[in-house]
């Protein structure tokens, strides 16, 4: 039977595809690390009170990057370099989503429509790696080797949601309503696109490592396709609704350490 999970395990089971699955993973968590640390040192002077949770959600995300090489290494692998077409931080910069990486780049303090833009950005692609780690939280949240990984990402990945969720309502309240409505409705139908293109790109490597049959290949990409006409009709509404989160103040507070991993 052809299962989320079974995929999972038959990925994490090969030196190759988990390899491959680690690099892409960790390259990912580590631009969204670099994007934030600049956006934290570039953050306008109206805006200094946020700088510190800036700078904690990009920790974060460097240490996810960590975990991942962490987890590579304790098999003993290298990581490899990530194939462009599944470089799914890559992908968004270039259809204009976020803050461009020339901006980052530079030494102009950003806007504040830029921190809304930053916000709404991340409203977005954080919503995806929650519910992503928590499909691998619930598969393998007791996996000898990757749950407590698997759990402490997860973990951070709601508190980055919820930090979103909380900052943008804010705005919203400060009258960046209709900015932020706009921006996130961009953000979302993009992101939609970038991920089924990033998910058949991802498979169809996979696919190649693991040495899979035609019809298991197309029925994957078909499988990867319906859910984008899913979100595209309906699902991309969850991406861009304001909800004031149970977790208040989720990034307040220093970057929680992973001293066994990194
Ligand atoms: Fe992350
Ligand atoms: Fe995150």
């Amino acid at each position: 039977m052809l299962s989320a999970r079974s995929l999972f395990q038959e990925i994490l089971d090969n030196d190759d595809s988990f390899r491959l699955f680690c690099s892409i993973a960790a390259s990912g968590e580590s631009q969204g690390g670099w994007e934030n640390a600049r956006i934290a040192a570039l953050v306008p002077a109206d805006e200094r009170a946020l700088a510190p949770k800036i700078t904690r959600h990009g920790a974060d995300e460097d240490k996810h990057g960590r975990i991942f090489n962490a987890l590579l290494k304790k098999r003993g692998l290298r990581p490899v370099d990530v194939p462009a077409d599944t470089d799914y931080t890559m992908l968004l910069e270039r259809q204009g989503i976020g803050l461009a990486h020339e901006k980052l780049k530079g030494e102009e303090p950003l806007t504040v429509q830029d921190i809304v833009t930053y916000l709404a950005h991340s409203r977005v692609t954080e919503q995806r790696a929650s519910e992503e780690m928590e499909l691998l939280r619930k598969y393998f949240g007791d996996h000898p080797d990757l749950g407590r990984a698997v759990r402490m990402i997860s973990n951070d990945e709601d508190n980055h949601l919820a930090y979103c969720h909380e900052e943008l309502l804010r705005f919203a309240a400060a009258g960046h309503g209709r900015a932020i409505q706009r921006t996130l409705r961009e953000c979302a139908l993009a992101e939609i696109r970038v991920y089924r293109d990033v998910s058949l790109a991802v498979m169809a490597h996979m696919g190649r490592v693991l040495d899979w049959p035609r019809p298991k290949a197309a029925v994957l990409a078909a499988g990867i396709r319906a859910v984008y006409v899913y979100e595209r009709a309906v699902g991309w509404r969850r991406m861009v609704s304001l909800r004031m989160p149970e977790r208040r103040d989720a990034l307040g507070g220093p970057a929680t350490a992973a001293p066994e991993f990194a």
